[in-house]
């Protein structure tokens, strides 16, 4: 192991601080996934994320503060409808965009006018980016395009030695990204699905533009909305209903093949798991499973998708996003 990995206490956290603000890389917990943190407001910090993930400088990265009097620091206005949602659903797993402040290096918003913020709902994120005193920078800590990270393990596989300090506060528990909502438009806009659900959404803002339902919003370069994105290495195939037809003839064609399903009846082979019939609880071990059958090299694994119902619209994403 390269990378300086420490518990979560008050030392660590002061020396987390000290690190970020000097203009390095620190990986720490939220309640969604592991973030790869850096000073926002550094242009050359927020740089070396990019190098370390291996990210496309054309996808922005989100912004993560400890209090909403700091998030004046980067945004350059602040909608009613900001407001309302910030209270409701802050801290938590609800990310807004917003016109950016001049401040803000373009690096951190792809060049873009707007910057996106979220106060993550994790003890440990909140003291760090408290201590730290500066807005921080932080997309999941994982190589681009692969598996968001939900445990230190998870972080250092993809990126040891490509950062200064990981803080191990174990496993996340929300276990997706956080929701990204545009809140510039009106009705605002879901740009990505997430832990919080878009019913918990519009129960508070009333409508609310959903991705992928007309053609101008998929022209749109929002790059959390690449097809590719969330992947493991091995090829996963995601079928509607049990999935055990397409198992069984990948089984019977000679090939190592992996199996996830929700609920069921609870059949576990070598290569199959069952995650919970609830997509709260789904959500939470659905990466720590992924990564799992993905580390048993495995040939194809064969994901049969839960529900077309709206509390799945985030899993379903992330799915479709693993398989093409
Ligand atoms: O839960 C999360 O959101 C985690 C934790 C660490 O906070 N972070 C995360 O970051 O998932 P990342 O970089 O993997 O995903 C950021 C998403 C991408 O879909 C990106 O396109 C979108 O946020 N995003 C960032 N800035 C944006 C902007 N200015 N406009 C539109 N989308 C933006
Ligand atoms: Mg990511």
């Amino acid at each position: 192991m390269l990378t300086e990995v420490l518990p979560v206490d008050p030392a660590s956290i002061a020396r987390a601080a000290a690190v970020l603000r000097a203009g390095g890389l620190v990986a720490f917990p939220t309640e969604t996934v592991y973030g790869l943190g850096a000073n926002a407001l550094d242009s050359g910090a927020v740089a070396r994320i990019f190098a370390a993930k291996g990210r496309p400088p054309t996808n922005p990265v989100i912004v993560h503060v400890a209090a909403k009097s700091q998030v004046g620091q980067v945004v350059a206005a602040w909608p009613q409808l900001a407001e309302i949602l910030a209270q409701r659903f802050w801290p938590g797993p609800l990310t807004l965009v917003l016109p950016k402040r001049a401040e803000v290096p373009d690096v951190v918003t792809a060049g873009g006018p707007t910057v996106a913020v979220r106060i993550p709902a994790h003890a440990a994120a909140l003291s760090l980016l408290r201590a730290a005193g500066v807005p921080v920078a932080a997309p999941s800590a994982n190589r681009s395009n692969r598996l968001s990270p939900t445990c230190a393990a998870h972080v250092l596989r993809d990126l040891d030695g490509h950062l200064d300090l990981l803080l191990d506060g174990g496993p996340t528990l929300g276990g997706i990204e956080s929701t990204v909502v545009d809140v510039t438009t009106t009705p605002p806009r879901l740009l990505r699905p997430g832990l919080l659900s878009a019913g918990d959404l519009e129960a508070v803002v009333g409508s609310l533009q959903r991705p992928g339902t007309s053609v101008t919003e998929r022209a749109l370069p929002s790059p959390g909305m690449l097809p590719r994105h969330y992947a493991p290495r091995t090829p996963l195939i995601c079928v509607e209903g049990d999935g055990q037809t397409v198992f069984d003839a990948l089984l019977a064609s000679g090939l190592r093949v992996g199996l996830l399903r929700f609920g069921g009846d609870g059949t576990t082979g070598v290569a199959t798991r069952t995650l919970a019939n609830d997509p709260a609880a789904a959500a939470a071990q659905l990466y720590a499973v992924l990564h799992e059958l993905d580390d048993r090299n495995l040939e194809r694994i064969v994901v049969a998708l839960p529900p077309d119902a709206d509390g799945w619209l985030a899993i379903r994403d992330r799915l479709h996003r693993a398989s093409s």
